[in-house]
């Protein structure tokens, strides 16, 4: 038997990810100028991996608690509950990741829709699907703002919810405090719940984004993440807030899936949420800057103001991103197309997290590539 042909209709519908096949192609390429890649290239602060591995010779490596070590429960409410001005419980979870599994299980029964602006992160649409639910993508091209009144006319007695992410991936755009207003009177309006995923705030690069649960307190959900901001991305790392019942209820959902998130991983974020990471950020918005100097006059962007992603237009010479990025591994430069995160091929995303010297080279051969076209 090949088990592999006995696949659930679910499994069935879930497709690999389009950057898979940019990291098949990275394999068979020589020393790559690689802007493909969605994680930091920062240093692990110090005292965080140390914190680690002490918790790990220390002996704090069994389950913890489902809902995460309630000093680092605390103390994430604490901040969250400050920060927002909210009345919030926390969840420590495995990742954004495993907090968006738990939060779409808990809100979606088969049929249900989710609203979500169109470019999405890549797994939203999968996720969603995992779960039997039915997602719907508006777009929000060509400012990536809060497409509101889109979102509003997409609305049908089926939907559960919205989700949105800002500082968002692929755009690198943060959402403005008026579309994030709008987005939280849309959930209240119609009495949605509203997923918020905040996973690049402390990559915020132009000041403080702002979050819904501000707004609409009782209707939002916010998943925040440690990987990104200090590195540890393989860590699995983050949190789940949510007033109300919401957090006791779901808890379930974690202990029967990811039962907890890494032992060692919580105890160092102990230590991770007293580091300052103003010059992390100092230095992705330096590289921001680099970027988007060596892209203007050649390419039509939205300058981002967070996460480490450019989101730049095609040029018009090219058919579609999947044409300029094939074009681009010609070159040894590695993009990603927008089809990846877009129901549109007009884009592609570049990632900042690399070195100056491979940014510089990069956005060189993209801007030769763009001048010249495809023949
Ligand atoms: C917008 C967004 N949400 C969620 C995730 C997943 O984060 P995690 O690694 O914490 O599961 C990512 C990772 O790239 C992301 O870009």
């Amino acid at each position: 038997m090949n088990l592999g042909e006995r696949l659930s209709n679910r499994a069935r519908s879930i497709e690999f990810s389009g950057i898979r096949k940019v990291y098949e192609l990275a394999a068979k390429l020589k020393d790559p100028i690689d802007l493909s890649i969605g994680q930091p290239d920062h240093a692990v602060p110090h005292a965080v991996a140390l914190a680690a591995m002490r918790a790990i010779e220390s002996g704090q490596n069994r389950y913890t608690l489902t809902a995460g070590m309630p000093e680092l429960r605390r103390k994430t409410q604490l901040a969250v509950n400050a920060e927002l001005g909210w009345d919030a419980n926390v969840m420590i979870t495995s990742g954004v990741s495993g907090g968006l599994m738990v939060a779409l299980l808990a809100l979606l029964d088969p049929g249900d829709e989710i609203i979500f602006p169109d470019p999405y992160f890549v797994s939203y649409r999968q996720l969603v699907r995992m779960v039997n639910g039915v997602p719907v993508a508006v777009p929000s091209y060509p400012d990536f703002g809060f497409p509101a009144a889109a979102v509003e006319a997409a609305i049908t007695p089926k939907t559960r919810a919205i989700m949105i992410n800002s500082p968002g991936n692929p755009t690198g755009t943060v959402m403005s405090d008026a579309d994030i207003r709008r987005a939280a009177e849309i959930a209240e309006k119609h009495d949605l719940a509203l997923i918020s995923d905040e996973i690049y705030c402390d990559l915020s690069l132009d000041g403080p984004s702002t979050s819904p649960a501000r707004y609409a307190p009782q209707h939002t959900i916010v998943l925040r993440g440690f990987g990104k901001t200090y590195s540890v991305t393989g860590w699995r790392l983050g949190y789940l807030a949510a007033s109300g019942s919401f957090v006791d209820e779901i808890t379930k959902l974690q202990q029967y899936t990811y039962v907890c998130a890494p032992s060692m991983s919580q105890v160092a974020m102990l230590t991770a949420l007293d580091v300052d990471v103003t010059d992390i950020c100092a230095e992705y918005k330096r590289k921001r800057d680099l970027v988007c100097e060596s892209l203007a006059g050649t390419f039509e962007f939205v300058r981002p103001g967070g996460g480490f992603y450019v989101f730049p237009r095609v040029p018009a010479t090219f058919d579609c991103g999947a044409a300029f990025c094939n074009a681009a591994v010609e070159r040894n430069v590695l993009i990603i197309p927008g089809n990846v995160f877009s129901d549109r091929d007009t884009h592609f995303r570049i990632s900042f997290a690399t070195t100056d010297a491979k940014l510089r080279e990069g956005c060189k051969r993209l801007c030769e590539l763009a001048r010249r076209g495809p023949g």
